[in-house]
């Protein structure tokens, strides 16, 4: 038998992805070693391999088949835009991509202006201004802390991923618009798919069962 590779995404995802592989059966002692440098962890009884690697990574590897299956959160799936099979919905992870800023932008999304707009997330701020509200806008890629942004006076509002909305709240922030709800999504290589269909739907399924 060969070996299913699975992809998660460093940070926050990964704990609850193993708690959940957990009460299937799937343990990987070996990962949870927070010392650990190892980059892969090996079950050989099931034959399974994982390893952690950063989050807009994971759609690389999956479309590629370096990892037959990806565990991800859907904002990264949107943004990659790479070629997989999207198969589950872990419904853990949630949160909302939104438009956010001070009160005073909310004047400016009105009327069409052009205004910057600071983001982790250049192809879903460009798809949500220039084809769902037709509002020409410059966006502005960051890689973090994106709430800084309309305060040092970068941009007037940024796209961005909200979970309890504290980060928003203790720097004067506010949503302004909602883009689309968010969780985390297991993905799967599109030949994995068929030549490994028995393994991967028996997952699928035992998942199901323990998220019910
Ligand atoms: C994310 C996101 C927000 C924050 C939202 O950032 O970009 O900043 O979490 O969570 P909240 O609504 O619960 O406050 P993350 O901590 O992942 O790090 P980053 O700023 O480096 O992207």
């Amino acid at each position: 038998m060969r070996y299913l590779t699975f992809a998660l995404g460093k940070g926050r995802l990964a704990k609850t992805t193993l708690e959940l592989f957990e009460k299937i059966g799937i343990t990987c002692e070996e990962m949870k070693d927070k010392d650990s440098r190892k980059l892969i962890f090996v079950n050989e009884e099931l034959k399974l391999k994982f390893f952690l690697s950063k989050g807009p990574d994971v759609p690389t590897y999956v479309e590629y088949g370096a990892a037959d299956i990806g565990i991800v959160g859907k904002d990264t799936i949107v943004e990659e835009g790479r070629k997989l099979f999207e198969v589950m919905d872990l419904g853990f992870g949630k949160c909302k991509m939104c438009v956010c800023g001070p009160e005073s932008a909310k004047e400016l999304l009105k009327h069409n202006q052009l205004i910057r707009v600071a983001t982790k997330y250049p192809n879903i701020a460009k798809d949500y201004f220039y084809n769902k509200k037709n509002q020409t806008v410059e966006i502005i890629k960051l890689n973090g802390s994106i709430e800084l942004a309309p305060i040092v006076g970068l941009s007037e509002v940024i796209v961005d991923i909200v979970e309890t909305g504290s980060t928003l709240r203790e720097n004067g922030l506010q949503v302004l618009e909602e883009i689309c709800p968010l969780s985390a999504r297991m993905v799967v290589n599109q030949v994995s798919m068929r030549m490994e269909n028995e393994r991967i739907s028996k997952l699928i399924n035992d998942l199901r069962r323990v998220m019910e």
